[in-house]
């Protein structure tokens, strides 16, 4: 294994359809084995043009060759748009070592894992995971259409139940959750109003049961106002819209704030508050690490009118 700065250097060996519009990508190291993947882990894949990305890891993983799914958005920032029409077999990728704030609990209660579309690349690696062990669990999987199915074989083979839009009607959350027991770990993945209505449908549950993972910028809150952020090293004041994030008005206004993903998931734009409260929205902070007054500008907003980072 080829390694610079934390980094891993692997060949493109596979590029599969898995429906329209979503590609598998397989990655073997160029040498020696890779880090051994955890469910719910995801990696930076380093892109031409010098855009990095996170991607799941998903089922077919292992230590020889690690599998991605890539859905082309049709409002593609740039990532997914150059993984469907500038890769190809052979080319050598630099990824990172996985990370992993989707972990499955590790204890022995039942699962369910409930995935909306490419959401489902993580809870397909968990889902094979639990099909090796005896721990109870089911999937649930949600597509617009049959015809938009990725991984259609893998689904089938781990037993997961499909549900189409155009055949049973958009996911009832609440319905879905209906009857399931308060010590089942219920984990979802998928679009952003999906997890609004999971979140919603679970909140009378212990949290510590509750685990989601966002692939997209969560959407402003309603009635959002104004932040008057303070970059305490240059002494500038930059006000945040109430329909743009911290980092958004940062990078607007010039100031060279380091990200990646924008959706609260590699911790790239991680800061520290020096006064004023945040607004976490994030899903990787620890509650240790949000009370040292660390914060996540992609998603996090402030719950005072203003915020002073050390920036
Ligand atoms: S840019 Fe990735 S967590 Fe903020």
């Amino acid at each position: 294994m080829s390694k610079k700065s934390g980094t891993i250097d692997t060949r493109l060996t596979l590029m599969r359809w898995e429906c329209p519009g979503v590609l598998s990508l397989t990655l073997s190291p160029l040498a020696g084995r890779l880090p051994r993947p955890e469910p719910g882990a995801h990696v930076d894949l380093h892109l031409p043009g010098g855009m990095v990305r996170q991607y799941s890891l998903t089922a077919g993983s292992s230590s020889d060759a690690y599998v991605l799914g890539i859905l082309r958005e049709p409002r593609s920032r740039g990532g997914s748009a150059a993984v469907h029409e500038t890769l190809r077999p052979g080319d050598v990728l630099r990824i990172s070592a996985p990370r992993n704030a989707f972990a499955l609990d590790p204890g022995d209660g039942p699962v369910l894992l409930i995935a909306g579309g490419i959401g489902m690349t993580p809870l397909l690696a968990m889902a094979e995971t639990l099909s090796q062990g005896t721990r109870p669990w089911s999937m649930i999987a949600c597509v617009r259409s049959r015809k938009a199915l990725p991984f259609a074989g893998r689904l089938s083979q781990l037993g997961a139940r499909v549900r189409a839009d155009d055949e049973d009607g958009v996911p009832d959350l609440p319905a879905l959750l209906a009857g399931v027991s308060p010590d089942t770990h219920l984990y979802c993945c998928g679009p952003g109003p999906m997890l609004d209505a999971f979140l919603a449908a679970t909140a009378d549950r212990d949290p510590g049961h509750v685990h989601l993972e966002r692939f997209e910028q969560p959407r402003p809150t309603a009635g959002e106002g104004e932040v008057a952020v303070d970059l305490a090293r240059s002494g500038r004041t930059i006000v945040v819209g109430p329909q743009e994030t911290i980092l958004d008005a940062l990078l607007a206004a010039g100031v060279d704030a380091a990200h990646s993903c924008r959706v609260g998931v590699c911790g790239t734009c991680e800061c520290q508050v020096l006064d004023g409260e945040p607004d976490h929205r994030d899903l990787i902070l620890t509650s240790e690490e949000r009370g040292e007054g660390r914060m996540l500008i992609c998603c996090s907003r402030a719950k005072t009118p203003h915020l002073v980072l050390d920036l």
